[in-house]
């Protein structure tokens, strides 16, 4: 992407976001039961209480609403002042009166000192590139460097059958261009990294982080095809 096209995501976003002003927060299911629930094949402690959690381009701030109730300490990010500041207020506004410290940051440039954070979730978040010449081992770098030894990162990112993906052109080293003729085509233009499957998802980020656990969500939802692969790793 241009500098140019980079300022119009950006004031997409904003456009989104101050448009949500008014609107309920609820946080997305499978935060809740990541953080919430037990599986077979997750063993991420649930004792939050003091816990310090970066929720990573937290967008309208629905899930720190949970994140909140759990008892974390609440640090976030989102790409500009602007959409910070609404976030800011919004979760201030809410019932249960949420303060938060909300920075303005990239996936390859996050506002905290390193070895800081016991939590992070990068919600549908970490595969937003800055351009087809970035490198996607800058933003796993990133992010592993604001967590401290051992702590987790959740995150999500779209599987290839996901209706955002459709019709994306492809740019070459994994990266795509977003085309989507579904509601959300105010992405188009947007780079993303694609990820294959969770052995491409396992390489990419082993650079900083192990012991995965993994989670899909394929589902019809009334004709529109959601595909997301989820992960929870610690940091090296
Ligand atoms: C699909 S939304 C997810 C928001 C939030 N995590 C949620 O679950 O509701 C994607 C978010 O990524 C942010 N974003 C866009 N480009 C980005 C970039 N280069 N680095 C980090 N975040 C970016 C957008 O501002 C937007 O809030």
């Amino acid at each position: 992407m241009s500098a140019a096209a980079q300022q119009s995501s950006m004031q997409n976003w904003e456009a989104y976001y101050a448009n949500l002003k008014e609107s309920y927060l609820f946080p997305n299911e499978f935060v809740v039961r990541t953080f919430l629930a037990h599986y077979p094949n997750l063993d991420m402690p649930h004792n939050y209480q003091g816990a310090k959690v970066c929720d990573v381009s937290c967008g309208d701030g629905r899930n720190l609403v949970l994140l909140n109730k759990l008892g974390l300490e609440l640090f976030a990010t989102e790409v500009s002042p602007s959409i910070c500041e609404v976030t800011r207020q919004k979760l201030a506004q809410h019932s249960d009166r949420i303060a938060v410290d909300i920075r303005p940051g990239v996936n390859y440039d996050l506002p905290f000192e390193g070895n800081f954070f016991d939590y992070m979730l990068s919600w549908n978040a970490i595969y937003y590139m800055a351009d087809a010449q970035s490198d996607f081992r800058d933003h796993v770098r990133e992010h592993a460097r604001i967590l401290k030894p051992g702590g987790y990162l959740v995150c999500s990112v779209p599987g290839p059958g996901c209706f955002s993906l459709r019709g994306a052109q492809e740019l070459g080293n994994d990266l795509i261009q977003i085309q989507t003729d579904s509601k959300w085509n105010m992405l188009n233009g947007t780079i993303y990294r694609r990820f294959r499957d969770f052995e491409d998802i396992e390489s990419t980020f082993g650079e900083g982080f192990e012991d995965f656990r993994r989670c899909t969500i394929r589902d019809d939802c009334y004709g529109l095809p959601l595909e997301y692969s989820i992960f929870v790793c610690r940091k090296k």
